[in-house]
């Protein structure tokens, strides 16, 4: 509805706060409007996937907690920002400047993520990352504005180091997409295996997005690994690790943060039994809050939640959390921030809070594929912090 205020009503209004001493805030005007929530995610090409599983996530949280953010009505605008850096910071500019978003969701990749952190770090927006672990993100380029409810890069694969040593590997192969991502991914993985005495014969990387993996998996059979550690995820992961399997490298250990099975174990089948991975959350969690969370998602959309929507569903509880603080009013963003900070997150892969730089304090799992489900092995690392090297905004 849209409300037409005439001069003589607008004088009368004035004449009558005058007299009453009340002068209606800024506040009290834009409580009447919806808060509008960004939702700039791939919903195109390899990581269409994991930005749908966010968005149902994210929705899932909402209509749980009632459907509004601090009593207030929500608006949300999507934007298909493609996996694409370079059109990052015109695609979060318009969410900004443009639709003048309450608050920012977003993204999958991490180079797109980095360029979004650039606007809102301009413009003050909150953000909210439900995926992209670009270590700068609450590293090097944090700002108090951003929060990130999945993880850092360097976070999911570090304690890969230490069980590929434990389990006898002393020589492997890594194989990624090249960008920030794997390139991240990859170095924590390095840097901890190597320092328990772990040798590294060969690092390979693979033009995002590309899924053409054959001339690879030819010279990854030639170096006669112990191990393969190799992060893809979405529908690249999907491909990978079938084409691992087909040229008959299953009885060379395959592993990688979790995003390798996450979402696309049911479409890789066989090919994935016996792959390691690490993670913040796995589907077999026993705990109320990830049963809850499962049944909820199956009834709602139909499929099986993985952790990208638990990731979406976090993001949309710290929001909820931080608008029910300030009764509503995005604009008093200290006050949400401060409340956003202090949040402690029931979440399906258990509580978290957030460390100073805004990340996921977590424990990190550690998983195998049996008989074609992710069983739970153990905690691989317990209370997880990203050393949020760089950061000194917060
Ligand atoms: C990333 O680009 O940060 C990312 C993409 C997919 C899964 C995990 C991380």
């Amino acid at each position: 509805m849209k409300f037409e205020i005439s001069r003589r009503g607008l004088l009368q209004t004035g004449a009558l706060a005058a007299v009453a001493g009340f002068v209606p805030t800024r506040f009290a005007i834009g409580n009447t409007a919806k808060v509008k929530v960004g939702l700039m995610l791939p919903y195109s090409g390899t990581y269409a996937g994991l930005g749908e599983a966010i968005v149902n996530g994210f929705k899932q949280a909402m209509a749980e907690g009632g459907g509004k953010l601090g009593g207030r009505e929500v608006e949300y605008v999507p934007l298909d920002d493609e996996s694409n850096p370079g059109k990052a910071p015109e695609n979060a500019n318009k969410l900004v400047s443009g639709d003048k978003v309450d608050f920012l969701v977003g993204t999958v990749h991490s180079g797109v993520a980095m360029g979004m952190v650039k606007v809102v770090g301009e413009s003050g927006t909150i953000m909210v990352i439900p995926n992209a672990g670009a270590n700068a993100a609450t590293g090097a380029m944090c700002v108090p504005n951003v929060f990130r409810t999945s993880f850092s890069n360097w976070q999911s694969t570090w304690p890969m180091g230490k069980v590929a040593i434990d389990r006898g590997m002393r020589k492997v192969v890594t194989i990624t997409w090249k960008y920030a991502a794997g390139a991240e991914m990859v170095g924590s993985f390095v840097e901890s295996y190597t320092k328990l005495g772990g040798t590294v014969i060969q690092q390979i990387e693979v033009p995002f997005p590309n899924d053409e993996f054959q001339a690879y998996l030819t010279q990854i059979a030639a170096a006669k690994p112990d191990g393969v550690f190799t992060f893809f995820a979405g529908a690249g992961a999907l491909k990978f690790v079938k084409d691992y399997a087909a040229a008959g490298l299953n009885s060379v250990q395959l592993m990688g943060p979790g995003f390798l099975t996450d979402g696309v174990l049911a479409g890789q089948g066989a090919a994935a039994e016996g792959i390691l991975t690490t993670l913040h959350y796995a589907d077999a969690l026993d705990t109320p809050a990830n049963k809850a969370f499962r049944a909820g998602y199956k009834a709602a959309y139909n499929k099986e939640a993985d952790v990208y929507a638990v990731q979406g569903f976090d993001a949309a509880q710290v929001i909820m959390k931080g608008m029910a603080a300030v009764k509503g009013d995005a604009s008093a963003r200290p006050d949400l921030i401060a409340a956003m900070e202090k949040a402690e997150i029931v979440s399906p892969r258990g509580k978290f809070t957030f460390s100073k730089a805004h990340n996921p304090i977590q424990d990190i799992y550690l998983r195998q594929v049996k008989g074609g489900k992710e069983v739970v092995l153990g905690v691989a690392h317990a209370a997880l912090a990203d050393p949020a090297k760089g950061c000194k905004a917060v």
